[in-house]
């Protein structure tokens, strides 16, 4: 970070109404919104209601946020509405707790895991590829969503669930995925409490995921067997300097977490990707020598995926210019200074992988997709911290390695047989939600070979 405070531009947002303040950009035009603040300064005011928050823009002040997470700890107005769904997970707790959970949880994640993982995920990949005909039309949105709930759920809990709970478990998400949002964003938490059929079906769904969740961690926990899932290594991890475990609260609401968090941006991701592919023939010409010539006719593989590097590339500029992950907050948990600004304990900070991945300091003609920018000797030109689709720091993405591992076996997978085509007059419009997704995105499936 520059020393001298003096070379920071303090900047505040233009317009905001007298009581609103920028709730309404915020709420009908997030992303454009968001994109535009940097203009305005490195650390932007945005006054959301009666609650002034600041924008961290510049990505050495974004950098600094992440690594002081004592300071800047995860809360925040939207943040304190998913808590009580999420109870007190590795992604909502606060820093004390979240030192234990991780340090906990963080083995089940290594990388011999993950690949271990691997077999489940192509097993649901092909089996949604298996249900494809050609010329076939079908929602990718949805379909990417329903492929990384049944992976998740089946890498988490492996042999323990039966195929009803896998479709209860994706019936239940879709459901929540919606509600959250809206939660979050009701400035007032009074909507929420009215008994409307939306709020039903909410609380019905919460119910019943809640239910399955603590009979499947009480069958784990007392059977002790180790069926090789993820359930299993954070059942048995033990903290290295007393010997503690995760007690069944916090297994329950780790799992929980994990459905939330780890099956919605990937899901996303990789429907940006096919969109992508699809709208850049040129890409996707270069994706599919890459594939056709990588596995020649052979399954995907995680072994194949480190020579897979056109399509890595594109997945990386797939994250950066949709990044699921679109906007995170964080609250002072004392008083605190941020580019030489005071800050009273309590104050919220915003950070946007949106705002970074789209500013032209940072990337040239930054709403062009251009894989090649991923090449080792530009993409060191970078600025640090410039790109963060999995953030950074102590909360850096447990998942991000599951997560890319996932989206690159599908891709692989998919492509080596099929070219998703856009349906002619179809629009397609980023929706930031809970994370940033595609809405529906109907694309025709057209077999490869
Ligand atoms: C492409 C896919 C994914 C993206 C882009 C993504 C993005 C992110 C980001 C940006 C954060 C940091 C949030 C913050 O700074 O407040 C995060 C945290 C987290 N992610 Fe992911 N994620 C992905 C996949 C996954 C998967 C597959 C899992 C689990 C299987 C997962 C589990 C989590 C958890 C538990 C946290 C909280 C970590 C902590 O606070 O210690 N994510 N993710």
């Amino acid at each position: 970070m520059p020393s001298e405070s003096s070379s920071w531009r303090l900047g505040a947002a233009p317009g905001g109404l007298p009581l609103l303040g920028h709730a309404l950009p915020l709420r009908r035009h997030p992303l454009r919104f968001l994109a535009s603040l940097p203009e305005y300064g490195d650390l932007v005011q945005v006054r959301l209601g009666p609650h002034r928050a600041y924008l961290a823009c510049h990505p050495d002040l974004v950098q600094h946020v992440l690594a002081n997470p004592r300071v800047f700890d995860k809360g925040g107005p939207f943040f304190d509405k998913v808590r009580p769904l999420l109870g007190n997970g590795l992604g909502t707790s606060g820093w004390d707790a979240h030192r234990r959970q991780r340090r906990l949880m963080q083995p089940a994640f290594h990388r011999g895991h993950i690949d271990a993982y691997a077999d489940e995920m192509l097993h649901e990949i092909k089996a949604l590829t298996g249900l494809w005909q050609p010329g076939q039309v079908f929602d990718v949105g949805a379909a990417m969503q329903a492929l990384t709930t049944r992976a998740t759920a089946r890498t988490l809990f492996s042999a323990d669930i039966t195929e009803q709970d896998v479709a209860d478990i994706q019936r239940c998400l879709a459901v929540l995925f919606g509600g959250i949002y809206r939660r979050m964003t009701a400035p007032l938490g009074l909507w929420e409490k009215l008994p409307t059929p939306g709020n039903r079906q909410f609380r019905r769904a919460q119910t019943r995921l809640q239910e399955l969740i603590a009979r499947i961690v009480r069958d784990c926990v007392r059977t002790g067997a180790d069926q090789g899932d993820l359930l299993a290594s954070l059942a048995t991890a033990r903290h290295e300097s007393d010997d503690s475990a995760l007690t069944d609260r916090e297994l329950r609401d780790q799992v929980m977490t994990l459905l939330v968090a780890g099956t919605e941006p990937t899901g996303h991701a990789m429907a940006w990707a096919f969109h992508l592919l699809g709208t850049h023939p040129e890409v996707e010409t270069r994706l599919h020598a890459e594939i056709d010539s990588v596995l020649a006719g052979r399954p995907a593989s995680v072994r194949e995926l480190p020579r897979l590097e056109y399509t890595r590339r594109v997945f990386t500029e797939v994250l950066r210019l949709y990044p699921p992950g679109w906007m995170f907050t964080r609250t002072t948990t004392t008083e605190a200074e941020l580019a030489g600004h005071r800050l009273a304990p309590g104050t919220t900070i915003l950070y946007s992988p949106y705002a970074l991945h789209r500013n032209p300091r940072l990337f040239p003609l930054p709403d062009t997709f251009a894989p090649d920018r991923w090449l080792p000797h530009r993409a060191k030109d970078v600025p640090r911290g410039a790109m963060l689709p999995f953030g950074a720091g102590n909360r850096k993405c447990i998942g991000d390695h599951f997560g890319t591992t996932e989206a690159m076996l599908a891709i692989a997978t998919i492509s080596a047989h099929w070219r998703l085509r856009p349906v002619s007059g179809a629009t397609v419009r980023p929706r930031p939600e809970t994370t940033l997704g595609t809405g529906p995105l109907p694309m025709v499936a057209e077999p490869r070979r």
